[in-house]
């Protein structure tokens, strides 16, 4: 097949994954919460925002790259943390840390991942880890020292799952955990012989899916099977102390995902964080959430230039990552669209995605009439003041 594997944009590689995967896999990968009007809310702040292009910029040599925590990135994005990589695809989280690895893209690593850490670090390039709080707390601060040992970089710790989302969805499809086949969701395996075979298959000759994958051995558990006594997440009682205490044990970066007020982006700082994450969780956290992108102006002003502002939730064109950093956020976070190259392809396709990325975000930028990230920047600069 060509180099660009037939699909020429996220939405193409949206559809060869949807076509791939279960019913019920593909449900998790994709849908949002209750009526799920917060994905939608999501793309249109995204298709609100219009450039007016400068002209005759010597556009020839454009520069996509920026610097975050004192390293060059060939442009703003990172791959966003996502669970349930390894149902898409075998393997799903190492070809997700390959991919980027190959590309200079930083990797995060989620604490819900099927793999561990010390498996998918090994992929090398600038891995990041993402921590969700077990319940019982010392199983976190073990986790983070150990992504510390294997050389991640940055922490991001997830604010904006207090509490469990509501999937409905999941209830009708019998795609929970713990995993229970029944009439229909075997249907739709059977129905899809290539991931059956390719991915399930895969891990039943391994011995299972893994769950909770970062876990010590004896809490592990298989996806078949429910979480020990501890091993759940939760994090309904966590509070800025207990971020104080993450703080205070984490050497490097520490990163808060899921802030929307300026005033949690102003207490990130005086804690001590280095960065935050303006995001909705992709539309899978509260579905009447504000959209990312509407929340990211009050942000930037409130701690701009003090915290590294990234921006997720609603990312799918090259043009939406010139649109966040135009607005004052330093780097993008991708969630399901790499997630929609692993589903169809495995590793060359979230190479695929991540290229696609970067393409439209050199073509849009050599559009606007801005040569580099620095730009970018300036040109909405004089568009708020009215030049
Ligand atoms: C299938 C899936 C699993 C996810 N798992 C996690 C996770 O384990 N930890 C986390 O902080 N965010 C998780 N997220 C949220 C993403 O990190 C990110 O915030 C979101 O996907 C961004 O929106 P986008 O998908 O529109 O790019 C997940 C998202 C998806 C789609």
């Amino acid at each position: 097949m060509a180099g660009n594997l037939g699909c020429y944009n996220i939405a193409d590689l949206r559809e060869r994954a949807r076509r791939r995967l279960p019913l019920g896999i593909w449900e998790y990968a994709e849908r949002g919460v209750e009526d799920e009007v917060g994905m939608a809310r999501n793309r249109a702040a995204f298709e609100a925002i219009t450039f007016r292009p400068r002209v005759l910029r010597g556009v020839e040599r454009v520069d996509t790259s920026t610097e975050i925590f004192g390293k060059v990135l060939p442009f703003p994005l990172a791959i966003a943390p996502t669970g349930a990589a390894g149902l898409m695809w075998h393997k799903g989280d190492l070809a997700l840390a390959r991919a980027a690895a190959k590309a200079g893209v930083p990797f995060i690593i989620s604490s819900a991942s099927t793999m561990d850490l010390e498996q998918i670090a090994e992929a090398g390039g600038r891995p990041w880890f993402q921590l969700y709080l077990w319940e019982d707390r010392s199983l976190s601060h073990a986790v983070v020292d150990r992504a510390w040992r294997v050389g991640c970089e940055a922490l991001f710790v997830t604010l904006d799952l207090p509490v469990p989302p509501n999937r409905e969805y999941i209830q009708r499809n019998g795609f929970g955990t713990p995993f229970k086949l029944n009439a229909r969701n075997t249907l739709d395996v059977l129905t899809h012989p290539r991931w059956l075979a390719g991915v399930m298959g895969r891990y039943m000759l391994e011995g299972g899916i893994p769950t909770q994958a970062n876990l010590p051995d004896r809490l592990r558990a298989k996806i078949t099977k429910g979480a020990p006594p501890g091993a759940l997440f939760k994090q309904d009682d966590l509070d800025w102390d207990g971020v104080k205490q993450l703080r205070d044990r984490w050497p490097g970066k520490l990163v808060l995902k899921g802030v929307l007020h300026p005033e949690d982006a102003e207490t990130a700082l005086a804690l001590g964080a280095d960065g935050i994450v303006v995001s909705n969780h992709g539309g899978r956290a509260l579905d009447c959430s504000m959209a990312s992108m509407d929340a990211l102006p009050a942000i930037v002003e409130a701690v701009g230039g003090r915290l590294t502002v990234f921006l997720d939730s609603g990312v799918r064109r090259g043009s939406d990552i010139v649109k966040a950093v135009a607005c004052g956020a330093d780097v993008v976070l991708a969630g399901r669209a790499p997630l929609y190259g692993l589903a169809a392809f495995g590793e060359r396709g979230v190479t695929h995605a991540i290229e696609l990325l970067r393409t439209e975000t050199s073509r849009t930028m050599a559009m606007i009439g801005a040569r580099t990230i620095g730009e970018v920047r300036a040109a909405m600069a004089g568009e708020s003041h009215g030049e």
